[in-house]
């Protein structure tokens, strides 16, 4: 794919480190931007600073849940040759570009933010009344904004941060439109900040053994790094369609958690067996649960294989990101010059412009 000619064009996206990716993150995230590293510049980044806005009590295990999940990254195919792969908090630009904008954040976007007050209801076990928490919509614009990106691979339930993202740009271009025709490259555009448009991740519906949206949380999920011997073992206990309790009831693959998996990742021959056997009762659903776990490692399998040489070696993994950081700093400090001078911060020091009373120039 190396001879297809990149566009110009500008993504990014990051993951909190939250632990191990399940098939949930592959198919709804990880696998779109594995994709996207071929067709764009792509940077994706560990969000570790964001993972401090709900768990900033206890930070001894963050270093090692970036390590972690760019293991899971690697191995699922992204490619540090194709996308720059860096760590949020190595890059102090982003920290400068959110205290500017939260200097121009009004409140009342923030707080009306939909997972903010739904959050502060629902998660009891520590308390979310932090300043960080609330501004968190504040520094994922940060993250888009200091690399100038045009696009957001982003799931659904991200799209209201990003309208923000897009108010926050609108407002800070209004503010402080870029001084036209002082920088020598692109000296005609007028603005800092492009309006980031999120590209949506294709939703496939990709329910946990237990039927509901797979989900650490809920402890239904099969994670990239599970051996095959726990993945079959899962599937096993996997919820079917509820009108096959009998192995000579017909079923309906249309409403069963297991033809939903098959939907996703078995190949035309397998579903149409599972369509005709499933509704005919002339499969069980052990043997349909089999099927589905073949097709299942057909992914993982090759993504293991990876896995072993970044897992033997997490060294080789942290200079992967060290080399990332520092490619996306050198891109972050050149937006923060245009943004400094935009602002009247630039670093350089200027003698005022004269304006004396007898009206010369
Ligand atoms: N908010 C995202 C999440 O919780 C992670 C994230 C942080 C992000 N900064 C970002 C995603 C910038 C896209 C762009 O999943
Ligand atoms: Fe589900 Fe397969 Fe059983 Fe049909 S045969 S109910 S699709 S597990």
């Amino acid at each position: 794919m190396t001879n297809i000619e990149k566009s110009t064009a500008r993504v990014l996206s990051g993951m909190r480190p939250t632990g191990k990716l399940h098939l949930g993150h592959y198919v709804g995230a990880l696998q779109n931007w594995i994709k996207l590293q071929e067709q764009y510049e792509c940077f994706f980044f560990v969000a570790d600073w964001h993972a401090l806005t709900t768990n900033y009590a206890d930070t001894s295990e963050v270093k090692q849940s970036c390590v972690d999940l760019v293991v899971d990254w690697l191995s699922a195919g992204l490619d540090p040759e194709r996308a720059t792969l860096f760590i949020q908090s190595h890059v102090l630009q982003h920290a400068e570009l959110h205290l500017l904008l939260s200097m121009i954040t009004p409140l009342g976007w923030l707080e009306r933010v939909p997972t903010y007050k739904e959050q502060r209801e629902n998660i009891k076990d520590k308390d979310l009344g932090m300043y960080g928490f609330l501004g968190y919509p504040v520094l994922m614009t940060s993250d888009i904004l200091v690399y100038q990106a045009q696009y957001v691979p982003v799931g659904e339930d991200q799209v209201p941060h990003l309208e923000i993202s897009r108010e926050i740009a609108r407002r800070f271009n209004g503010f402080y439109p870029r001084k036209v025709g002082t920088n020598a490259a692109d000296p005609k555009r007028d603005h800092v900040f492009p309006e980031p448009k999120p590209l949506l991740t294709p939703a496939a519906k990709l329910p946990g053994t237990d039927g509901r949206k797979m989900s650490k949380s809920y402890g239904n999920s099969i994670l990239l790094s599970d051996p095959e011997s726990h993945v079959r073992a899962k599937l096993k206990t996997m919820v079917t369609d509820p009108a096959r309790v009998r192995r000579t009831d017909p079923g309906n693959p249309d409403i069963c958690p297991v033809g939903d998996l098959h939907k996703i990742f078995s190949d035309a021959e397998t579903l149409a067996k599972v369509n005709v056997g499933c509704r005919t009762a002339g499969i069980g659903c052990i043997q349909c649960k089999g099927w589905a776990a073949d097709s299942v490692m057909r992914v993982l399998a090759p993504m293991q294989e990876r896995r072993v040489k970044y897992e033997d070696n997490p060294k080789m993994v942290w200079e992967i990101l060290e080399a990332g950081s520092t490619k996306a700093r050198a891109v972050a400090e050149k937006t923060m010059t245009e943004a400094r001078e935009a602002m009247n911060f630039s670093h350089d020091y200027e003698p005022p412009k004269q304006t004396t009373m007898a009206g010369t120039k």
